[in-house]
């Protein structure tokens, strides 16, 4: 059973209508309505006469200061408090900061209207968007972060059938997990970035750097993918929060912030890279292809599409956009402006432009058709922020090129 407080969102669900773009979701969610496993409610009331385990899977937004802000996960806790009918084994699995179950503990005994027991353990997730269903049934880990025995027991039978390796530690350590995780990620997303800027300098050939230092199986290949730099609901707000944790602590976290900085300079060099070839966009005509953070998905926040579209509309020029999927998001989290114009055909979208940009890597953009795209445009040239072509191919089209890696006079 599954309680949504937002009306709108509740609605859809319990109707099968899933309210984002998830690869086999809705499948899921509607086969399960029908065998009756699946419930809604808006009511915390009718979870706690449900069930004796409540997964607490609340937003955790990035707050002001960059720290997380845990207003949902209080808000949560006093409801339950205030309910409470029995034992309960609260989970987190929201992304919370360490020291969070302990703010909960006192939340919860503040609110309590009776001396009724409950447990709270950390079971972080680490599913991917776009990949959600395959990563929840199949992850290379779970963490399981119990203070009591009573937890644990609960735990490991709704886990029994999940035969990946778990590792049984402490809440703290396990709510640590989750951002030393997506920290060393997101290390990982702008070292590359680093590396590609320094190919781009000497001349070197960064698609040869990543195969020639990925062969070594310490660092292997995966997530080393220079580009526009990450987005969405995860990294850049867990790197800030892990900022803010090390800031709390007094320990140095100078490694952290040069990563966060790294990666926020992304967007801009996809805008220095096209005035490269074009100093004044004012009334030029830009395609931007890849509005969602990452390909199957259509979440938009923090995407770099965000920074990229609102740049080339302060520079006055107009703005083309497809999204095989997120263009509805893009509008709700984009302010409306006259100078930007959706395109479902990404044919249609480059017609007359001077320059197409390339955001999100979507398999339908691997597969261009390169000539009937520069028939469409008015100057055949390509910003790729996500180096989803081979430059020697593309520049045999008559393109100008310009990736992250290509040493500047090549592009
Ligand atoms: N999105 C991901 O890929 C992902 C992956 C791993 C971990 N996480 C973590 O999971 C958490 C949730 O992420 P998300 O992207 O799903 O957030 P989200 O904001 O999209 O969804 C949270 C949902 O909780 C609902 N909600 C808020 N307060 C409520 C309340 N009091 N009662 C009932 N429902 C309430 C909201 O209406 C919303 O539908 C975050 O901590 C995030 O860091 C997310």
């Amino acid at each position: 059973m599954c309680v949504e407080s937002n009306q709108a969102i509740l609605s859809d669900v319990s109707s099968g209508k899933i309210p984002i773009f998830e690869p086999e979701l809705e499948t899921l969610v509607n086969q399960s309505i029908e065998s009756k496993k699946l419930q809604f409610t808006d009511q915390i009331k009718d979870v706690l006469e449900f069930a004796e385990v409540i997964f607490i899977c609340v937003g955790t937004p990035q707050g002001e200061t960059g720290k997380a802000d845990l207003s949902q996960i209080e808000s949560v806790a006093i409801d339950i408090a205030e309910n409470l009918n029995g034992y309960k084994l609260l989970v987190e699995k929201s992304t919370v900061p360490v020291g969070t179950h302990i703010r909960l503990k006192n939340t919860m005994s503040t609110y309590l209207k009776d001396n009724i027991g409950f447990d709270i353990a950390c079971v972080p997730e680490f599913l991917r968007e776009g990949n959600a269903i395959k990563d929840f049934f199949n992850p290379d880990r779970v963490i399981l972060g119990v203070e009591s025995e009573n937890s644990r027991q609960l735990l490991t039978d709704i886990y029994r059938k999940f035969e990946c390796p778990k590792i049984w530690t402490n809440p703290a350590t396990a709510e640590l997990i989750k951002y030393a995780s997506n920290g060393f990620l997101a290390m990982k997303i702008s070292y590359s970035n680093m590396l590609a800027d320094i190919c781009e300098a000497t001349g070197a050939d960064i698609d040869s750097l990543i195969e020639g230092i990925g062969q070594d199986s310490r660092i292997g290949k995966a997530f080393i993918n220079p580009g526009v730099g990450y987005g969405g609901s995860c990294l850049p707000k867990d790197v800030s929060a892990f900022i803010d944790i090390f800031d709390q602590n007094n320990v140095n976290n100078g490694l952290l912030k040069e990563v966060d900085s790294i990666n926020r300079l992304r967007p801009h060099r996809i805008i220095t890279k096209l005035k490269s070839s074009i100093q004044n966009l004012a009334n030029k005509r830009i395609a931007v292809w890849g509005l969602a953070f990452k390909p199957n998905t259509d979440d938009v926040r923090n995407a770099p599409s965000l920074e990229v579209v609102s740049k080339l509309i302060e520079e006055k020029a107009t703005v083309n956009c497809h999204d095989p999927q997120a263009t509805n998001q893009f509008k709700k989290a984009f302010n409306q402006n006259s100078n930007i114009n959706f395109y479902d055909d990404m044919y249609e979208s480059v017609r007359e432009c001077d320059a197409l940009i390339i955001l999100t890597e979507w398999p339908d953009y691997l597969s261009t058709k390169l000539g009937e795209l520069k028939d469409k445009m008015n100057n055949p040239l390509i910003v790729d922020g996500r180096g989803i072509f081979k430059p020697s191919e593309i520049q045999k089209s008559g393109f100008e090129y310009k990736a992250f890696g290509l040493k500047e006079n090549n592009n």
